[in-house]
């Protein structure tokens, strides 16, 4: 007998994710569907990837294009698809009006390396050598590279490879006094997630927002907003630090910008990217052009005030159901999030409401150790969310 897509999977590939028992053969919308025809309503959207769910017309069209032209021709050439996206992200952000600039990459994790790299080489073009710390905050994730990782809050993904990166100090997420004791003289950049996602769906409170901005103010340093599952239209507005009044210097986006394909980018201001010659950072397959006409094809649909308008309306019905579930189930508590980016919290293992989830045909995940996460594509209706409800509860009872 064939082994289950699982078990060839156990055998072939390195164990470091906790792979669920199903053998998905297409997508399409907010669909999956398995080998046996079973249908799947996608609230995980490939973790945050999939804005416009699974083949999108618009993404396969623009992915088939590109194709057509080359796949690939390194960057010691400017190639247009990435010149549009570049462009587009610029004009829908602030960083479009501070004349900003963009340096793509393939991913979220080397997006952050690009970020930390490029505030100490701005410190260092000025003279302040000394400036190379980088705050960052508990529960926060940031990626796996060395760098990234430095900088994420959460030691148990640490364990176990040497010696991090120095320079890094962790701060309490939402501690206003403790950041001001953290940011001194040798202070770079204080980087956070605008909403701490995989950690556990933390929302920033608005005096600690005001405390980033004025400490930036104070002490010189740069503000790193990592969107990457965030941003890019999740939250209701392109930007999610611009939506809660983060005033970045360096913005760091990946997940949904690639339209499905792999795709980082960080958004620079005018001052950072002053200092910056050929040759001080770089890429072989950064910002493909497969991959930034996917995105640019996304964000030209995402962007309309109309379909944000939706997501807005999407999380109010999301967000009126769980809480008409946790009334009825006393093992589910706060419910936070922003726009279709949401959590649930739970006394009951999540790991076992995730997978009942599935079993009811509702893809969604885990954030933190105790909090059930929401990260529908973008496209859903309000038929989806009901019917997503419906099978939660299904789930849940
Ligand atoms: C906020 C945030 N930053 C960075 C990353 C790392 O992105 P990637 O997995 O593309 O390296 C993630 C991935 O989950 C993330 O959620």
């Amino acid at each position: 007998m064939k082994k289950s897509l699982l078990a060839q999977d156990a055998a072939l590939i390195a164990p470091l994710y906790a792979k669920a028992d199903v053998d998905f053969v297409k997508g399409k919308g907010v669909r999956l569907f398995d080998s046996k025809g079973k249908e799947y309503l996608d609230f995980a959207s490939g973790i945050s990837v999939n804005a416009l769910g699974h083949c999108h017309p618009a993404v396969t069209k623009a992915i088939k294009k590109q194709c057509e032209k080359f796949l690939h021709i390194s960057n010691l050439y400017p190639n247009a698809p990435q010149i549009e996206l570049a462009q587009k992200m610029l004009s829908l952000t602030k960083f479009g009006k501070e004349k900003g600039k963009a340096f793509f990459c393939n991913s979220g994790t080397e997006a952050n390396e690009a970020a930390i790299k490029l505030v100490r080489k701005y410190f260092f073009s000025k003279g302040k050598n000394n400036k190379v710390e980088i705050i960052t905050f508990a529960n926060s994730f940031h990626g796996r590279t060395y760098g990234a990782l430095s900088a994420t809050g959460q030691e148990k993904l640490k364990t176990g490879f040497g010696e991090m990166l120095r320079g890094f100090k962790q701060v309490e997420w939402n501690n206003a006094e403790e950041l001001k004791k953290a940011v001194g003289k040798n202070t770079a950049a204080i980087m956070l997630e605008p909403i701490v996602a995989e950690g556990g769906i933390l929302m920033p409170s608005k005096k600690f927002i005001k405390t980033i901005n004025e400490l930036k103010k104070q002490s010189g340093c740069l503000v790193i907003a990592d969107e990457i599952q965030a941003g890019f239209g999740r939250c209701g507005k392109i930007s999610c630090s611009e939506l809660f009044g983060i005033n970045a210097d360096i913005t760091t986006w990946a997940k949904a910008l690639g339209g499905g394909l792999p795709l980082g980018m960080a958004l620079i201001n005018a001052k950072i990217a002053e200092c910056l010659k050929p040759g001080d950072h770089g890429t072989t397959f950064g910002g493909n052009p497969v991959a930034c006409a996917a995105g640019l094809a996304v964000l030209e649909i995402i962007s309309k005030p109309k379909f944000l308008a939706n997501i807005k309306e999407r999380s109010a019905q999301l967000k009126a159901g769980l809480k008409a579930l946790a009334k009825k189930h006393k093992f589910l508590g706060e419910i936070r999030g922003e726009g279709l980016l949401l959590g649930i919290e739970t006394q009951k293992p999540v790991a076992d409401l995730v997978a009942a989830c599935r079993k009811q045909g509702l893809l969604i995940l885990r954030a933190g150790t105790n909090v059930l996460r929401f990260l529908p594509p973008l496209i859903i209706t309000k038929g989806d969310v009901k019917e997503a409800l419906e099978k939660l509860a299904a789930a849940l009872r």
